[in-house]
């Protein structure tokens, strides 16, 4: 189906891809019309092994090759001079190319059969919650794709690190599956350079005060992995959370709005004599299932019946960056609860 310029959605250990030929530019650009995504958007390149690398980027620098060495196969994309062998659709017509060699058995599977290096964004509809399960692709995306690998749900739960490493300092672009922690235990400082490893802050790009007009930087997409229904974002200390949850889920369900909660393990207890709807993502001190669990408990609780969806907010280490990162862009309002 691939070699044929079909659309396949597979699995990897992130969230699902919607795959297509990376070097059959009419079938790219039917990832585009399928998700509903604007062609500004660049899009991942999926290779079966590292030693691929040379496929489909140039002038690779020494340090994408130890990155290679110790993420993957895995959830690091890396950001690279693109290869002339690639279609400029790919790439939103820029000058380089995301690479990511992934975990899962079935994507290794699927472009080595392929014989190919497969271009994939994630198989949503553009701008929703990621899918992490091959219901989840087929409920944004049927009919509009040839195929659906189905390999149960992924285990990491949020996309991959995208990386630059085009500049003089390695950065983060997108928080996601490889932590920044690991990554800067891999990476030398350099001389003269400030940190080994740069992180662009969240939301930066895209401020009400920006040009609406412009398309932003690739990966700075600010409404993003959004449920249809309306989400607010709690943070602050665990009391102070929990407090004004239950607060401002009393006022909005007298004004008639049906609540459902986004929780940790640990908030339950205090949510116990709510009637609202709960959805729990995993323990305060577990983030990698709080990961695995996130993308799917949102569209549990984006649900028609309900009107308004509250979220806690997660610990800043480790995959708590991911989270953080997908629940900013996800919600609509941002509440801090800090005294
Ligand atoms: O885990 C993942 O990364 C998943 C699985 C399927 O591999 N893919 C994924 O793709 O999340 P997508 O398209 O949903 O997100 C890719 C991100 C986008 O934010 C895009 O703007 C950014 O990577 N990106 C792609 N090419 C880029 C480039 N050349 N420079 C900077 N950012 C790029
Ligand atoms: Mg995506």
């Amino acid at each position: 189906m691939i070699n044929k310029g079909g659309l396949v959605a597979f699995p990897t250990e992130t969230v699902y891809g919607l795959g297509a030929d990376a070097f059959n530019a009419t079938a790219v650009s039917n990832i585009f019309l399928a998700k509903g995504r604007p062609t500004y958007d660049p899009i991942i390149v999926h290779i079966a092994e590292a030693a691929d690398l040379d496929l489909v980027a140039k002038d690779i620098p020494p340090v994408a090759r130890t990155l290679a060495a110790q993420f993957w196969p895995g959830a690091l994309t890396l950001i690279l001079p693109k290869s002339d062998a690639i279609p400029n659709i790919v790439t939103a017509n820029g000058p380089t190319v995301a690479v990511r060699c992934p975990a899962h058995p079935l994507a290794q599977a699927l472009i080595a059969a392929a014989g190919t290096p497969i271009a994939a964004p994630s198989a949503n509809q553009f701008s929703h919650t990621s899918p992490t399960t091959a219901q989840h692709v087929w409920d944004d995306l049927a009919g509009k794709i040839e195929m659906i690998l189905d390999g149960g749900a992924t285990t990491i739960g949020v996309e991959s690190t995208v990386l630059d490493i085009t500049g003089e300092v390695p950065t983060v672009l997108r928080p996601g599956g490889v932590t920044v922690e690991a990554l800067k235990a891999c990476t030398e400082r350099r001389p003269g350079s400030q940190a080994e490893v740069a992180v662009l802050p969240t939301l930066q790009i895209r401020t009400s005060s920006s040009n609406p007009a412009a398309p932003p930087a690739p990966g700075m997409l600010d409404r993003h992995y959004a449920p249809q229904v309306e989400m607010w974002l709690f943070t602050g200390t665990d009391e102070e959370i929990r407090q004004a949850m239950l607060e401002i889920g009393e006022t909005e369900g007298e004004n008639g709005r049906s609540i459902s909660l986004l929780l940790a393990e640990e908030d339950v207890p205090h949510f116990a004599h709510t009637s609202h709807k709960i959805g729990i993502v995993g323990s305060l001190d577990n983030l990698e299932q709080v990961a695995q669990n996130l993308f799917h408990t949102m569209r549990t609780l984006d649900a028609p019946n309900i009107d308004l969806i509250l979220a806690r907010d997660f610990p800043p280490h480790g995959l708590g960056h991911a989270i953080r990162d997908r629940l900013r862009r996800a919600a609509k309002r941002i509440i801090n609860c800090e005294q």
